[in-house]
């Protein structure tokens, strides 16, 4: 699909409920949507798809949020998004990325693995502690979150 990614200044732009499709609370989103670099998909100049992500530790860049609707999933959006995501990254001097997925995400894991991730962790119960609500997700709880890194190349290694 031609799609356009474009970085955006002011991630109150993008719909709330596109957002809600990563991630169901508002008080979660709250706690990252202002201080995010954000990017957006355009198909019409609609926006179809965003990501969100955060500088977390030093050298360290984290991806809060990637959502791309249902009718435009598959065709590439999330894959250009984490693309951008990364480039940018490279560009502010970051050396790590990182990514959390719910542990009924499979689809999500097999999108971040192809684009380099690996799983280094489990967060147990992440879910059931941060969230109000128990969440389901292809018929089972998500309960625990799979957290996932990728090592940018520096000029150094
Ligand atoms: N089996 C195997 N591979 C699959 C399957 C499947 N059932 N479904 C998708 N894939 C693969 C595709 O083959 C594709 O890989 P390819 O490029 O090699 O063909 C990849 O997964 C999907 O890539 P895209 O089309 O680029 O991804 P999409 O635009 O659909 O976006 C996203 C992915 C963002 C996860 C989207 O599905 C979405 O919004 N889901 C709901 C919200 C969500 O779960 N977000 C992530 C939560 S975690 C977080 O935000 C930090």
């Amino acid at each position: 699909m031609d799609s356009m990614i474009r970085e955006i200044d002011d991630s109150r732009a993008i719909p709330l409920e596109l957002l809600h499709l990563a991630d169901p609370s508002d008080e979660m989103l709250d706690s990252y949507l202002d201080r995010s670099i954000g990017f957006v998909c355009l198909h019409d100049s609609e926006i179809v798809g965003a990501l969100l992500m955060i500088p977390t530790r030093p050298y360290t860049m984290e991806i809060m949020n990637i959502s791309v609707y249902e009718k435009y999933q598959n065709q590439g959006i999330g894959r250009q998004l984490i693309k951008k995501a990364v480039e940018k990254a490279r560009d502010l001097g970051m050396r790590k990325m990182e990514i959390g997925t719910g542990n009924p995400g499979v689809v999500q894991m097999l999108l971040y693995q192809k684009c380099g991730f690996r799983i280094v962790g489990v967060e147990l119960d992440y879910f059931r502690n941060n969230y109000e609500e128990r969440i389901i997700e292809n018929g089972i709880e998500c309960r625990d979150m799979i957290r996932m890194e990728l090592f940018l190349e520096t000029e150094k290694n």
